[in-house]
């Protein structure tokens, strides 16, 4: 058995959509994606839905730094749940993941997302009939929350998830009710992970290795999905393998990005951004990430500050950046047989990684600037995450 840890970008409808989980994804560290859910109501959805949501389909499934995507539905329909991933699956994304942890009311109106989580018997019927339409050797996965009111029937919910054929879990160790209130329950997740006997992962309030380290010891899982810390720290997920790897070393310092290394990151996103979103939802994009990025680096906060106004995203580009936010951006995908992922780099010939560094990122091998202050302010959270689902998917 692979006993790698594997670290996750949760899926997270409304801020992580196909431009963040590129640049996120270059940064290294992450292993695998899930898109943001699509909503199944009664119909076959056209294929232009599933490739709007998941550009990367015409990439293989992969971001443009080669991890894995795998798709994600939100429905409560058994039958049209399973029609509509077998139309997904024939576009190759990595598997089908189900959203049963969407807590958002539009969402639940519906009778999907979280809201499922009262109705195992239901689950269990979803579960078995996609795993039964779409071809063998697909992998689906479930996405759940502990509960809608309470937890009681967390286990239930798992069993008849793994029971109607799901290959692993993720966990989001809070109930429906719970929303996004800290704290998440990680050792319900540990109780979650023994009633099956398949793979469980863990999310939820890991902002940092601490957390990371605190998580994988009380939930007992081998790997994580990391959500808005990934976000707000695009270097935690390096910094989580770094840990792991060095064995929870004391004083080991994890290999955290530097604001000017966050800056590249941002130039390439800013790059993408203007390569694939209209003008005039440009500067929202741009300062939507520079808002959680606030959360883990002063110098966010500060240009936040100062460009919060601002709806030119040129300017705010070019402020923000410097000589960095005209740098050309001249990847793009290609198609499904496409050898390249992206078929032009960013940087010519990188230097290799030092042996340490547990990237499996390539932008950043370029990089060489000095690690700036490790112990970085924290803001509390700045706004609350009851986005999804508000932006329904059309046909
Ligand atoms: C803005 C936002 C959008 C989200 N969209 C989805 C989604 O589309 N599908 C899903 O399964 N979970 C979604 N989630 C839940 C996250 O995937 C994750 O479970 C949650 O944020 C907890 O992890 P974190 O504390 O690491 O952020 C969303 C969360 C947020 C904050």
């Amino acid at each position: 058995m692979d006993e790698t840890m594997n670290l996750l970008l949760a899926p997270m409808e409304g801020l992580l959509d196909f431009t963040l989980r590129d640049v996120l994804t270059r940064a290294g560290g992450i292993q695998r994606c899930v898109s943001e859910f699509i909503r199944i109501t009664d119909m076959l959805l056209p294929e232009r839905v599933y490739q709007r949501v998941m550009p990367e389909l015409a990439n293989g499934g992969f971001t443009p730094a080669g991890i894995a995507v795998r798709g994600q539905l939100l429905g409560s329909d058994p039958a049209c749940l399973a029609d509509n991933a077998a139309r997904m699956v024939a576009m190759s994304p990595h598997g089908v993941d189900l959203n049963f942890g969407c807590p958002a009311k539009i969402v639940n109106r519906h009778g999907g997302g979280a809201s499922l989580l009262d109705d195992p018997e239901l689950l269990h019927r979803i579960l078995a009939e996609v795993r039964r339409t779409v071809p063998a050797g697909t992998v689906v996965s479930a996405k759940m929350r502990l509960g809608t009111q309470d937890d009681s029937r967390a286990l239930d919910c798992a069993r008849a998830l793994a029971d109607g054929g799901a290959m692993e879990i993720v966990v989001h160790g809070r109930t429906k009710l719970q929303g996004y209130k800290p704290p998440a329950y990680w050792a319900r997740i540990g109780e979650v992970r023994e009633a099956v006997n398949i793979p469980v992962i863990a999310n939820g309030e890991i902002w940092s290795v601490a957390d990371a380290r605190r998580c994988l010891a009380e939930s007992g899982c081998r790997d994580l999905m990391l959500g808005r810390g990934q976000v707000a720290d695009p270097g935690l997920a390096l910094a989580i393998l770094h840990d792991q790897a060095v064995n929870h070393a004391n004083d080991a310092r994890a290999p955290a990005l530097s604001w000017p290394e966050v800056l590249q990151l941002f130039a390439a996103y800013w790059g993408i951004v203007r390569a694939h979103i209209v003008p005039r939802y440009q500067a929202g994009r741009l300062k939507q990430w520079l808002q959680h990025l606030r959360r883990r680096y002063p110098e966010a906060e500060l240009a936040y500050q100062a460009l919060r106004t601002e709806q030119n995203a040129e300017r705010l580009a070019t402020t923000l950046l410097g000589e960095h936010a005209s740098v050309p951006f001249d990847g793009r995908f290609v198609g499904p047989t496409g050898a390249g992922r992206y078929t032009a780099g960013f940087a010519a010939a990188p230097p290799p990684l030092p042996a340490t560094h547990p990237s499996n990122g390539r932008f950043l091998q370029g990089i060489q600037s000095e690690q700036s202050e490790r112990h970085r302010g924290v803001r509390p959270e700045e706004r609350a995450a009851e986005r999804a689902g508000a932006a329904a998917q059309d046909a």
